[in-house]
């Protein structure tokens, strides 16, 4: 076990005692006993509302939460955070993505010198880019019709999710996001562009990914084969580590820098979004940021009881540690947010998949869930049989736009009416007695009867955005960043490094060199290192 406890065990064993309450209450006697339970428990914030009524939130709960933020200094994170302490103790850094949306960091003194010009030059260079950038494509014989934006994680993932969102039906100009080693990608998009209407912009905040760099030599032998030799005149990159870029062979001219304080997962904010913020224009991408810093006030102002994302964060601490609960489902109910669930999987689980405290000892709890979901209602043709008779329980979130951008209204409804439907039947359930009343008119059998009975009281969130726009999608991520960085205080540890994914990596550059050794050579010349499972998967790779 830890020295360092982050629960004490009195307050552990009364949130045990108070989720085993839960569990045999349900949450239907919740709404019985409250006539005012939808409203109590409903917030608005930035036009957005979340209903969190439908879950075991209650009085009670946050009363222990609050003890946890007592015992966990919640206020004292949440200020180092915003005062750029380095919080970020494995890798020595700062956490300070809120001042790329508020250089100004809402008047709040930051304790690294220098941060808060640094943030308000990288903002002006990342304007002045977005300018010269346009400005060039303006003079270009052809025009760009496809930018191929090459990155991996937080290096395209929250791109591709806001220019999905943002951009308009009748947007002509293309990005592509290729990431993965994985040539099928890279092949499958090269095939639908043409070298003289295409931009290459290679993000890579390390620029040492291997992915991303061989990706962008591939993309520049496609140049090559189509006669564009120079082609490196045709990429730009954005790093925060410039002369990786520089000796790859981009020229500073073509290069644009973000600093080192801002994580790959929390970079949608950044230059890493180029290739977006291109396409749909500066001003959109100062309204996402603007909408994300009203959300950064709201944070750091708010006490627990009225934080959106400390409740938020409260039922996902509660579910993991007391109620059993191993993963959590997220439903956009909107094609556009399609992206939304990657995102949210590398910014969550990458941020706090971990079983080490800050100071490296062993947690002394749960941590993040496994992040998972779908679109609506596609998802409700598949796991939705699991979510609503499955053993597991499954906290799930609805998001849902309520205006939409195309004038279908009667597929909109269905679409709306459906989403609400779900949250309601999985609270609700059926018993026995309503299958029968239900299904009176159809002669079905006892087995049939009994297999249409559903438990109910299956907790969702449902988070009702009024429009999908660039100010509310902001405020949307950034409340799912500060959601994220309430569990990381919860369970004590640092959610801002990801050396989990290292070794991994360190592997595969051992194993590569042995799928390429001669075919015939009997055994796999492998450091005993590795396993006869994996030294035999590599042999049966060889021979075929
Ligand atoms: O998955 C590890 C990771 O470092 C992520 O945190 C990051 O977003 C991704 O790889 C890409 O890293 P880079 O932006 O340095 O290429």
């Amino acid at each position: 076990m830890s020295e360092q406890q982050s629960i004490s065990k009195q307050l552990r064993d009364a949130m045990q005692e108070h989720g085993a309450a839960s569990q045999s209450a349900g949450i239907n006697t919740l709404f019985a006993s409250d006539s005012s339970r939808a409203a109590r428990y409903g917030f608005e914030l930035e036009g957005i509302y979340f209903d969190f009524s439908k879950t075991h939130i209650s009085a009670s709960l946050q009363e222990l939460y609050l003890q946890l933020a007592q015992e966990a200094q919640f206020d004292r994170w949440r200020h180092a955070l915003f005062t750029g302490e380095k919080i970020n103790g494995s890798e020595d850094r700062s956490v300070l993505h809120t001042l790329l949306r508020d250089p100004d960091n809402q008047g709040i003194a930051t304790s690294e010198q220098g941060v808060l010009e640094q943030a308000a030059n990288t903002r002006k260079q990342f304007i002045q880019q977005l300018q010269t950038i346009t400005e060039e494509l303006d003079t270009r014989e052809t025009a760009v019709t496809d930018i191929i934006h090459i990155g991996i994680g937080g290096s395209s993932l929250g791109t591709q999710l806001v220019f999905e969102a943002l951009k308009n039906f009748d947007e002509k100009t293309r990005i592509h996001f290729i990431g993965n080693i994985d040539a099928h990608q890279l092949v499958a998009v090269l095939d639908q562009c043409k070298v003289a209407s295409t931009l290459v912009i290679g993000v890579s905040k390390t620029f040492s990914t291997a992915e991303t760099l061989q990706n962008i030599r591939s993309v520049g032998d496609w140049f090559a084969a189509h006669g564009v030799n120079n082609y490196l005149d045709n990429v730009y990159a954005v790093t925060a580590n410039p002369d990786n870029a520089a000796n790859f062979g981009i020229s500073t001219a073509n290069t644009v820098t973000f600093p080192n304080w801002v994580g790959g997962r929390y970079s949608v904010w950044s230059s890493v979004s180029l290739s977006a913020a291109l396409v749909l224009g500066a001003d959109k991408f100062a309204a996402f940021l603007a909408g994300a810093a009203s959300v950064d006030r709201h944070f750091y102002q708010s006490e627990p009881g009225e934080n959106l994302c400390f409740i938020a964060a409260m039922l996902d601490h509660y579910y993991r540690n007391f109620l059993a609960v191993g993963s959590r489902a997220i439903f956009a109910y909107d094609y556009r947010l399609r992206s939304l669930v990657d995102y949210l999987q590398q910014l969550e689980t990458e941020s706090n998949g971990k079983d080490r405290q800050r100071d490296g000892s062993e947690v002394d709890q749960l941590t993040s869930p496994v992040v998972w979901g779908g679109v609506g209602t596609d998802v409700q043709h598949s796991v939705f049989q699991m979510l609503h008779q499955g053993t597991a329980l499954i906290p799930a979130e609805f998001l849902l736009v309520v205006n939409p951008h195309h004038d279908l209204i009667e597929h909109h409804n269905e679409l709306l009416a459906n989403g609400v439907a779900q949250t309601a039947a999985l609270l609700a359930g059926q018993d026995l007695a309503t299958v029968k009343r239900r299904h009176a008119s159809e002669s079905l059998s006892e087995i049939a009867l009994k297999a249409k009975v559903f438990s109910g009281e299956r907790p969702s969130t449902t988070i009702l955005l009024p429009e999908l726009t660039p100010h509310v999608l902001g405020a949307l991520l950034a409340f799912y960043e500060h959601r994220t960085f309430c569990n990381g205080v919860f369970a004590n540890i640092n959610s801002y490094d990801q050396m989990g994914v290292e070794l991994g990596k360190r592997l595969a550059k051992e194993v590569k060199p042995l799928l390429s050794q001669s075919a015939n050579a009997s055994r796999v010349e492998s450091p005993e290192s590795l396993d006869a499972s994996t030294r035999s998967l590599i042999d049966r790779i060889k021979k075929a």
